[in-house]
């Protein structure tokens, strides 16, 4: 069994080898109630916070289980969905007598459900009575029912996997033609798996952001608001990607907006997950649309999104570490969230042929640091002592501002400066929110 520790500064173990991993590690470092940060896996520049575990396989509960053990590990923070879905929580929460101290941020995989079924978010929403996008779910076998379903709505039309897809599991059409298509095309597994239920909604025309609720399950707090840029290419073309880029704040999400956020979807989110039995402990990311001023949630997702994690920690101030201590112990009521009033925007600096196939283990060179951006590694890792590309999204240049122009032109000077062969990225980042800032 483990002891508890005495000097009142923690172990973390951070589960994770994005960029949000790098962000997060980056704020958890700079906490004095930290001891000591491993970062498993990480990546190449993890380790200038604390200690990567390379050979961690994070879905290997047992695994993870012993490393805590091992090396003393007072609270786990898991980034990524795949681990809270297939349920690290739970794990840890059945072995109680064997870590009774241990804190897990991260919602048990009842709570992971908002992310890993849209088919159970949709319904959760419906509920709840939660403002989103009209929606029927079906059957892989009932392609004639989803047919007449569509028929109702007017184009474009959006069909969504049940289940994690790795980001490619919606699909927007413009016709009925392709949308019976697309209908087939996810009961096959294209995306997502073979026979899973398929999610088909109304089209929700408006501009959307990210926010992200921390929540011990009673309270909450509302992180920085961020928006990012999914679409590969400039001006929102070219396939889906994870994220391109992120800025915040995000002018549009005022007072006003933010209270309807409150209102009409954190709090009976919150209430409908305690209704439900679900103790939910972590963050909940809200995929919102703002239409005419009004908020919808297109998605739910159980974890905080990358590249949003790159700007919204650059805007804490307060300590993240303690927030997280808070978000596992119950006592998030008492925290106080403190937010910097500059702007930030992280510009996404991607392998050529991303979000398709690309090449891995370009060598890379960075610029100095400076004082006002962050390099927040994503695929990166060292090889034979030199740091190369080891992934689609490589680097997050990350910068404050004291305005969103500032930020991203700080941004995009640094991005200039980084070299590696097939370097790609968005020249168009926060571009469309730069005449209402
Ligand atoms: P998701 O994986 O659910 O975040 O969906 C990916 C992207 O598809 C979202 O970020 C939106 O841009 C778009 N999308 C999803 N659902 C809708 C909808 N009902 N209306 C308009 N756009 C949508
Ligand atoms: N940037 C969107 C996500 O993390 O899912």
């Amino acid at each position: 069994m483990e002891e508890k520790r005495t000097s009142g500064r923690l172990n973390v173990l951070l589960l994770g080898s994005g960029g949000r991993e790098s962000a997060m590690a980056w704020k958890v470092a700079c906490s004095p109630h930290l001891e000591h940060l491993f970062i498993a896996p990480g990546n190449g520049g993890t380790e200038e916070y604390g200690t990567n575990v390379p050979d961690l396989n994070i879905k290997d509960f047992d695994a993870v289980a012993h490393f805590i053990a091992q090396h003393g590990i007072d609270l786990l923070l898991v980034g990524p969905e795949d681990p809270l879905v297939e349920g690290i929580a739970d794990y840890f929460e059945e072995r109680k007598e064997l870590f009774p101290f241990l804190l897990v941020v991260g919602p048990n995989a009842a709570g992971a459900r908002l992310e890993g079924s849209k088919d159970f978010s949709k319904a959760f929403m419906t509920r709840y009575k939660i403002p989103t996008a009209r929606y029927q779910s079906f059957g892989a076998d009932q392609k004639r029912e989803a047919l007449a379903f569509l028929e109702t709505l007017q184009p474009p039309y959006v069909l969504k996997a049940d289940g994690l897809a790795a980001g490619k599991g919606v699909l927007i059409v413009p016709s009925l033609e392709e949308a019976a298509n697309a209908f087939s095309d996810l009961a096959e597994g294209t995306w997502g798996s073979k026979g899973q239920r398929i999610v088909i909604e109304e089209f929700l025309q408006g501009i959307e952001c990210s926010v992200f609720v921390a929540t011990d399950g009673k309270d909450y707090k509302i992180l920085p608001v961020a928006k990012d840029y999914k679409r590969v290419g400039d001006g929102d073309t070219g396939p889906n990607t994870g994220g391109m880029g992120s800025v915040s704040p995000v002018p549009f999400a005022n007072e006003e907006f933010m209270q309807k956020v409150a209102q009409r979807i954190i709090e009976p989110t919150l209430k409908g997950l305690q209704k439900e039995g679900i103790f939910y402990k972590g963050f909940i990311f809200l995929g919102l649309m703002n239409v005419e001023g009004n908020p919808y949630v297109i998605e739910y997702n159980c974890r905080m999104g990358d590249p949003e994690t790159e700007v919204v920690m650059l805007r804490i101030v307060s300590d993240f570490l303690l927030l997280l201590k808070a978000v596992a112990e119950d006592s998030l009521g008492n925290y106080v969230l403190e937010e910097d009033p500059r702007a930030a925007a992280s510009i996404m600096l991607v392998s050529r042929g991303y979000p398709g196939s690309y090449i891995k283990g370009y060598e890379m060179t960075l610029p100095e640091p400076t004082f006002n951006t962050q390099l927040f590694h994503a695929g990166t890792t060292f090889m034979d002592g030199k740091l190369v590309t080891s992934g689609g999204r490589v680097l997050a240049v990350s910068s404050y501002g004291e305005h969103l122009e500032e930020a991203l032109n700080r941004s995009y000077t640094v991005a200039q400066q980084v070299l590696f062969e097939g370097k790609n990225y968005r020249h168009d980042i926060g571009k469309d929110l730069l005449n209402d800032n």
